[in-house]
């Protein structure tokens, strides 16, 4: 009979320490080997001596006073910390026994990080995968999920045609032996960026300024990791939540759907897991200057180091980011100076993923630009990072903001058979509350049947 396959509950994934020492113990040794199962236990933003991974900023880059704390999501096993709702997702779906190892093929509609999650964790718990994506994202994401083993089934398109994608999964779901981890619709999603991403940003900040939370500031794709700042106003209801799009592609504030060029965000949809009710503030970020901000930062570290930043962290920098995570940084700098932020004020972000999936992306910058000698360098860091404005900045807090987004949710998502009465459960907070409240559930359950026959 097949297993459950083992792996942690969600408070495991907060909490490693929480680990059985033996299992822990073998997964922290197993990180080089990247395919053993025990990885598995590695899913978590906690390092070996149970500190958040993350960085504070250099004010020498931010020009400003709060602290800007990004979390990092790079030493997720299969480098993003999309792995997390992929796992959530697979779990949830075995110890329900919706989803039967040997049985069912998983699907993972994807633009790139998800799927790479879904390939890894389907070659970790033993299904065979297909990961539906754009035929245009960069080339590192196609080679990583392939080497993980999931098969690619590629739909026309960049990161803004990812419904595409979603009508195909729509599609190849009515095969009865199809599983979907859809990200952007079901609610581990949710549940994993809630309990682990939100608590963990909770405890990155404990040390740092006021030890509060001043912003959360997130660039949703499936807006899973927005859901942090769920977990985050309830600890400090202060807190502004703040979704970032990038300016080419503004759908959340004014209906815009145009090609951008920062993979994994600004999808051209309200997902139906992003609770708009808690999002304070959408921020607009252009895309040229997110990509042109990861070519200063791994590219020229001494320009960093001549503006004041310290040598060793312009070079530790240089592979911790990606092109959604500049986006983010400048988001997170826009807010600051929005929200008129100063010193022992603390944003949050995160880095969903490293350097390593965007060597094409520079190589295509270099090709698009004139010039990127060093000159040319020293303006574009200034312009990005230290003179970051706060224009194309909307406050949403207002009823008619919301039910703007309500109708958008409504556009996207009555179309793939749900109902108008779930949606409109949506507009009530005891809906997500309710939807939180199902991690104890699904770790009582998870702790009962990890590793038994079902
Ligand atoms: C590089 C990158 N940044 C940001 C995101 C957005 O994260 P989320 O889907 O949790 O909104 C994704 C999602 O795939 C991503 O791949």
């Amino acid at each position: 009979m097949p297993k459950v396959p083992f792996g942690p509950t969600y408070d495991e994934m907060l909490h490693p320490s929480t680990i059985d020492p033996q299992i822990r113990e073998k997964a922290l040794h197993a990180k080089e080997n990247e395919l053993d199962p025990i990885n598995l236990f590695n899913i978590t933003w906690k390092n070996e001596r149970n500190e958040v991974n993350k960085i504070v900023l250099p004010k020498a880059l931010t020009g400003v006073d709060a602290n800007i704390v990004v979390m990092l999501g790079k030493y997720f096993p299969s480098g993003s910390h999309k792995v997390g709702p992929a796992y959530s997702t697979l779990i949830e779906g075995c110890v329900d026994r919706e989803i039967v190892p040997e049985k069912h093929t998983i699907l993972g509609p994807s633009t790139g990080n998800f799927g790479i999650g879904v390939s890894y964790i389907c070659n970790l718990m033993k299904y065979d995968a297909i990961v539906i994506m754009p035929d245009n994202m960069s080339k590192e994401r196609y080679d990583r999920i392939q080497r993980y083993g999931a098969k690619l089934d590629l739909t026309p398109g960049t990161e803004s045609d990812v419904i595409l994608t979603l009508e195909r999964t729509f599609e190849l779901k009515k095969n009865p032996n199809y599983r979907s981890l859809a990200q952007f619709e079901l609610l581990p999603n949710y549940r994993f960026h809630r309990h682990v991403t939100g608590n963990s940003a909770i405890e990155a900040v404990k040390d740092i300024g006021n030890g509060r939370i001043a912003c959360f500031a997130s660039a949703p794709g499936s807006a899973g990791t927005l859901a942090a700042g769920d977990q985050i106003k309830t600890v400090f209801p202060e807190a502004k939540v703040v979704a970032l799009e990038p300016y080419e592609c503004s759908t959340l504030m004014n209906g815009g759907r145009g090609q951008h060029r920062i993979e994994g965000i600004g999808d051209k949809m309200c997902t139906l897991i992003h609770n708009v009710l808690t999002t304070d503030f959408i921020a607009l970020i252009k895309d040229e200057e997110s990509v042109r901000g990861l070519k200063i930062i791994h590219d020229a570290p001494h320009i960093l180091v001549e503006n004041g930043v310290d040598p060793k962290v312009a070079e530790q920098m240089r592979d911790l980011f990606g092109v959604s995570t500049i986006c983010n940084i400048i988001g997170a700098i826009k807010m600051a100076k929005y929200l008129k932020l100063g010193v022992g004020d603390n944003i949050v972000t995160v880095a969903t993923d490293g350097f390593d999936r965007y060597n094409s992306v520079i190589d295509d910058l270099e090709r698009r630009e004139l010039e990127t000698a060093d000159f040319v360098l020293r303006r574009w860091f200034k312009d990005i990072f230290q003179k970051t404005n706060t224009d194309d900045i909307d406050d949403m807090r207002t009823l008619e903001k919301k039910e703007r987004l309500f109708k958008q949710k409504e556009s996207d998502w009555l179309k793939f058979d749900y109902s108008i009465d779930y949606l409109n459960q949506m507009r009530d907070m005891k809906f997500w509350n309710h939807e939180y409240e199902k991690v104890f559930h699904y770790d009582e359950k998870i702790k009962k049947m990890r590793g038994k026959e079902l």
